[in-house]
């Protein structure tokens, strides 16, 4: 069993991941840590604290960061409602997040576990920067990231270069891809072969409980924003899920390893680029594992009988 944090901005691919990751017995999670993104920290921490109450989980939720490093934070409820969640939460949760803050959660369990630890992100990545930031030596110390973010060869979707998770806080992302820490990222390149068809949302209506007609309700929202923006897609991409999957089936993607720069220029800002001439590190590995090719219809599967 994997032990693994899960950092997120909870979100309704986020919510996704949250029960697919505590349906998985490949992972032991030690807890949820939130922050800002596609909603605030505290919409974030909210939806985790439902979905955990609705999955009868009593994982930790951290609450952590409420604003990028440098850039100023805007919402715009387009893909995933103004709360995060498509407007499906009706009550607020019982439980409230932990007195610890998420930064120093994710310290401390590196340093207890060190390279057994694998902290997958779903949403910008300011948290990881700021442990960095804080705590320096724990860069070498940490077994895995596995992150849900970027593009590398194929267009972003919040500009034309630059994937939303990245460009939310790109300073964040600069940080994290510069330190040499281990990484997977798992970016548009393959997330957007990952494909849930609007037809499974029937199945989890069918079944009735709370969770799968708030994960319906959710989702449906989401797929219609989808239908909206990318009419010739099927359905909508599981992008945060992937980034589970990818931990519990690491087989299911093929990776390549490459020199990643975050961009900081204005005009492209957020662009995860392969580093081909090796300007911007004076490393002599590359500092990422990219994933470039997905069994997508394995995963969606496992995905399925995992989460509701
Ligand atoms: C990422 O942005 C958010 O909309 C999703 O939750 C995912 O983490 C995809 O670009
Ligand atoms: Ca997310």
């Amino acid at each position: 069993m994997k032990k693994v944090i899960l950092d997120v901005d909870t979100g309704i691919d986020d919510a996704l991941a949250i029960a697919y990751a505590v349906g998985s017995p490949e992972i032991e999670l030690l807890g949820i840590t939130t922050t800002y993104g596609m909603v605030t920290v505290d919409l974030s921490s909210r939806n985790t604290l439902k979905i955990l109450e609705h999955l009868q989980s009593a994982i930790p939720v951290f609450k952590g960061s409420d604003k990028p490093l440098v850039r100023t934070r805007q919402y715009s409820g387009k893909f995933h409602g103004h709360d995060g969640l498509g407007e499906a939460v009706k009550t607020p949760p019982e439980r409230r997040a932990e007195s610890q803050h998420a930064v120093d959660f994710i310290i401390e369990q590196i340093r207890q576990y060190e390279k057994d630890l694998t902290l997958i992100t779903t949403g910008p990545l300011t948290n990881l920067a700021h442990a960095l930031i804080k705590e320096p030596d724990i860069i070498h110390k940490i077994g895995q990231v596995v992150s849900m973010g970027g593009a590398v060869a194929t267009p972003g979707n919040a500009t034309k270069f630059a994937e939303a998770n990245i460009i939310i806080d790109p300073h964040a992302a600069n940080i994290v891809f510069k330190s040499e820490l281990p990484i997977i990222l798992v970016g548009l390149d393959v997330t957007r072969k990952t494909l849930l068809k609007s037809s499974e949302l029937d199945n989890w209506r069918s079944q009735g409980t709370e969770l799968s007609l708030l994960l319906a309700e959710a989702t449906q929202f989401y797929m219609n924003a989808y239908k909206e923006n990318y009419p010739y897609l099927d359905g909508c991409a599981l992008h945060d899920p992937l980034a589970v999957g990818v931990v519990t089936h690491p087989e299911i993607v093929k990776t390549v390893p490459m020199y990643i720069d975050v961009d900081l220029d204005e005009d492209s800002l957020g662009r995860t680029i392969e580093d081909v001439l090796r300007t911007s590190t004076s490393s002599t590995s590359p500092n990422t594992h990219v994933c470039f090719e997905v069994d997508s219809t394995q995963f969606v599967e496992h995905f399925l009988n995992r989460v509701c």
